[in-house]
């Protein structure tokens, strides 16, 4: 017995697969409840795949693939949305099961099929606005740059109104049993949505939110991603979603981070969590730098206002794991947040010194009041002004829920 591709609509299938075995995603990412890789096939007068799969990852999609090819029929296009290798992995292969296949992709696609995959010939050349006609079926083509790499762009079907949205409004998490978003608890799948967008795609919040115009100017049934549940209940919901966090709108609640060898700045930290509870923010998230995977902070940080950072110092410098940290947000380019720092030390200064850097020049922070450096432990006037700071934080991000 083969897998069986999953039916969208009457002609087209989902024939991707999920991946339960890598540890990291991109090397970075934290994958414990997996990741599918979702990929498309278009029966109609002509054949039409969107998408391939990473490569160790092939046997169920041609399994998938086979159980719902017409007899006799060869692949007449394959369309690369996007070309990391999660989903173009398997391109090589394809080409020389189906040699005749039409590979479809935009002019920086073509050339990284080239770079990656020594493929340079049978190529179609698409550009904004371009249909592939395929009998009932027509797919025409947006360009999304930068969501997330810079040749993106995605399939509307224009027949059914079904976007093929490549990364866009994807998340980690493979599918487990279901497919479409009425089949599943979709809280865990938000969840895992947004800790993708805030790590992969984030960055790009500017692209997303032009690919955003784009997608709300489609009369839309079904969202097609490649990665994460396809959405069919209410397409509209991820589109939103997507929209908040691509033009950094917040939620009320603080997230506080740490860098603690012996307890001490955590001490600081948990004493400012406190008082912005007694102060009214429910949503107070701590994190410690050393064993929260990058990816859940970050995320975590995506959503909410506030930010506290604290750290001990270090052989005179940041603790290590809260300067990744800082180095991963400044690279976000994240906007419109409040930032608290606090910092500890022993026998040299260092670590506030550099999260005031931070603070400066690691995105759009709005630095709120008192910081604090503790030499050793804190005394209970250092206590005291991390109460201070919590309350402060809490007011900051009550008053910027209130305009
Ligand atoms: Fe799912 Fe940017 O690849």
């Amino acid at each position: 017995m083969m897998q069986q591709a999953i039916k969208v609509t009457d002609s087209i299938y989902w024939i991707g697969g999920n991946d339960r075995e890598t540890d990291l995603f991109e090397g970075l990412w934290e994958l414990p409840r997996g990741v599918a890789y979702n990929a498309y096939f278009i029966n109609d007068e002509k054949c039409a795949i969107i998408d391939t799969i990473k490569a160790d990852k092939l046997s169920a999609y041609m399994e998938r693939l086979v159980s719902i090819m017409p007899e006799g029929r060869a692949i007449d296009y394959l369309v690369v949305n996007h070309m990391e290798p999660d989903h173009s992995g398997s391109i090589s292969i394809l080409r020389k099961l189906y040699p005749e296949m039409k590979i479809v992709g935009n002019k920086k696609t073509i050339e990284m099929i080239g770079a990656f995959y020594g493929i340079t010939d049978g190529m179609i050349e698409v550009k904004e606005g371009d249909v592939l006609d395929l009998g009932h079926h027509k797919l025409a083509f947006a360009m999304i740059p930068m969501v997330h790499w810079p040749e993106s762009m995605v399939a509307y079907e224009t027949t059914e109104k079904v976007l093929f949205s490549t990364d866009a409004f994807g998340g980690f998490c493979a599918l487990e049993g279901g497919i479409f978003d009425d089949e599943l608890d979709m809280t865990l799948y938000e969840d895992e949505t947004l800790r993708y967008f805030a790590n992969i795609v984030g960055r790009y919040s500017g692209p997303a939110q032009k690919a955003i115009a784009k997608v709300r100017a489609l009369d839309l049934k079904i969202i097609c991603p490649a990665h994460g549940p396809i959405l069919r209940s209410n397409p509209q919901h991820i589109v939103d979603l997507y929209d908040k966090w691509s033009s950094h709108k917040t939620d009320k609640g603080i997230v506080i981070v740490y860098g603690s060898m012996y307890g001490n700045t955590k001490f600081m930290t948990d004493t400012i969590a406190r008082a912005a509870c007694e102060a009214g923010v429910k949503d107070v998230i701590v994190h410690d730098a050393s064993r929260s995977n990058l990816s859940y902070i970050v995320r975590d940080i995506w959503k909410y206002r506030g930010l506290v950072l604290g750290s001990c110092t270090y052989n005179t410098e940041l603790y290590p794991p809260m300067a990744t940290l800082c180095r991963a947000l400044k690279n976000k380019m994240m906007k419109n947040r409040v930032l608290g720092i606090c910092g500890s030390y022993s026998w040299s200064k260092g670590a506030l010194a550099e999260l005031q850097v931070f603070a400066e020049q690691g995105g759009d922070w709005k630095l709120v009041e008192p910081t604090i450096e503790v030499k050793s432990s804190p005394t209970e006037a250092d206590l005291e002004l991390c109460r201070e700071l919590g309350r402060n934080m809490a007011e900051a991000v009550k008053a910027a829920e209130a305009k």
